[in-house]
């Protein structure tokens, strides 16, 4: 079965509104016409809104960079997949490493080493079940630590993450979910996976798949590589038969860049 490439672009901490609706025009003129690739990007929260507007009418989807699992109350700094939607959101990313505290503590100078963002694989689960429950589709993230990889232990880590993030599904939903296999050691770092190892892990992933949903879901399942990304290596990482797609941070900062590696998934 062929799987439709679905290049994500999560922009992270990037770009204010007005940046984000510029690069999103300019994204739009670049691939016009482009209707044998999904894509989307994920902005900020607050840029949501204005870059939906932008992209209305578009062959680019929006998508929110993370999500909480109730609709609304007393959750401060949270946002619902109800108000990701009402913002124009098909898509969330659930579970991406720098949710999940996988970077570990972050040390300031005054205050010592700060721990930061407390998502798990059970939390991303719940996120991920309420998201399709709400109507919007989870990109579901994973990944292992460098000193995991170091350690022999990437396979036991992923299948560990995956039994728990896709724990729970209906086979419709499971048919809709997108998985993105992000090393956290190739995240920023400009040190991509190798192509042969990006692809064994997403076969890995897509044999999970099959354990739990069946052959179906796991032929249909569509599985992004994503960390260190760019337009010289993206052809390379596409043509894998298990990856078939990208969650690209960096490089989709930048519009020729990122209509790059879209054009290199066709
Ligand atoms: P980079 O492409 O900047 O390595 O980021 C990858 C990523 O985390 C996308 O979600």
């Amino acid at each position: 079965m062929s799987r439709k490439p679905f290049i994500a672009g999560n922009w992270k901490m990037n770009k204010t509104i007005a940046e984000g609706v510029a690069l999103a025009n300019e994204l739009k003129d670049q691939i016009a016409g482009v209707d044998d690739v999904d894509v989307a990007v994920c902005p900020t929260f607050v840029a949501l809104a204005a870059v939906g507007e932008a992209i209305k009418g578009s062959n680019i989807m929006l998508g929110g960079q993370n999500m909480f699992w109730k609709e609304s109350g007393a959750w401060t700094s949270q946002i619902s997949p109800q108000m990701l939607m009402d913002a124009g959101c098909k898509w969330v990313i659930v579970g991406h490493s720098e949710t999940r505290g996988r970077f570990g503590t972050v040390d300031d100078e005054l205050a010592g080493a700060l721990s930061y963002f407390g998502d798990n694989d059970k939390t991303v689960n719940m996120k991920a079940k309420y998201a399709f429950a709400s109507g919007l589709l989870p990109i579901i993230a994973c990944g292992e630590l460098l000193s995991e990889r170091e350690s022999g232990r990437t396979d036991d880590v992923i299948t560990a993450q995956m039994k728990v993030c896709l724990d729970g599904f209906t086979k419709e939903q499971a048919l809709k979910m997108v998985i993105a296999y992000e090393p956290v050691w190739a995240i920023g770092t400009g040190k991509v996976c190798d192509s042969d190892e990006a692809d064994r892990v997403c076969g890995l992933i897509r044999g999970i798949v099959k354990n739990m949903y069946g052959e179906d879901v796991a032929e249909a399942v569509r599985i992004q590589y994503g960390g260190s990304v760019n337009d010289k290596n993206a052809a390379e990482l596409l043509a894998k038969p298990n990856i078939d797609g990208a969650l690209v941070g960096g490089a989709a900062l930048k519009a020729d860049a990122f209509a790059t590696i879209i054009k290199a998934a066709q």
